[in-house]
């Protein structure tokens, strides 16, 4: 009995490692070329988007320059991000990654939101930010203050944030892993929805009256 029970676990410890490498694939495809530079002519719908033609490739289909400028700063929310993906360096499909740049004016915020598609490692080069997540178990919030030179990473998918709270401008470069990790801010997803989201169903999420949720969907109407 004892040897049976010896090759059940062993069983289930093989089936486990067998199952690992397909559970870590939680991310975008591996490609199965060099390269597959984005045809921006092509309007053809993929997982990802249409490769040029290999003879077509020039070494600027790789290349992306500016990112040294500033965002515009000058919306209601004080803060600029300014996307590397791969609809603007057509080299990066089907490779996985992206890159952003992040300008805070001061009290700048880049709102609660998350990536569907991405984990996002952030390095301050410039201010304070105070920065964090919520993760799903418990809503436990891990935040902290940031400093020029720190890095934090926001795991997959979860709600997060960033506030500049030094005195002046703060700039962060962050690193995402998909070539197009989306964005949807947490607060207009469900207060601005196109069409609008009924009533109840954010009264009864938030335990808010009615006039309360009229007055934040209004908000973001005159916001935008
Ligand atoms: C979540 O909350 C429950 C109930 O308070 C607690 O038992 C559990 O340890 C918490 N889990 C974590 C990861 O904090």
């Amino acid at each position: 009995m004892e040897t049976l029970a010896k090759r059940v676990v062993f069983v289930a410890l093989l089936v486990q490692a067998a199952l690992l490498p397909m559970l870590s694939m939680a991310a975008d495809a591996d490609p199965i070329q060099d390269f597959c530079v984005a045809d921006a002519s092509n309007t053809l719908t993929i997982n990802g988007l249409v490769c040029k033609t290999a003879a077509d490739v020039k070494v600027n289909d790789f290349l992306f320059r500016g990112l040294d400028k500033p965002g515009n700063t000058n919306g209601p929310t004080a803060n600029a991000v300014t996307p590397v993906a791969a609809a603007q360096l057509p080299g990066l499909n089907t490779l996985g990654i992206s890159l952003a740049r992040l300008d805070f004016a001061k009290g700048g915020i880049n709102v609660p939101h998350i990536h569907p598609r991405a984990t996002e490692v952030l390095a301050l080069l410039q201010g304070e930010l105070y920065v964090g997540f919520v993760s799903t178990t418990n809503n436990t919030l891990f935040a902290t203050t940031l400093y020029a030179g720190d890095v934090f990473v926001f795991p997959r998918g979860l709600v997060h944030f960033q506030l500049n709270v030094g005195k002046g401008a703060a700039v962060a470069i962050a690193a995402l892993s998909s070539q197009n990790p989306g964005v949807q801010q947490v607060a207009p997803a469900l207060f601005a929805a196109n069409p609008p989201i009924n009533d109840e169903v954010l009264e009864k999420a938030f335990n808010l009256n009615q006039k309360q949720v009229q007055h934040i969907k209004a908000s973001f109407t005159t916001r935008a």
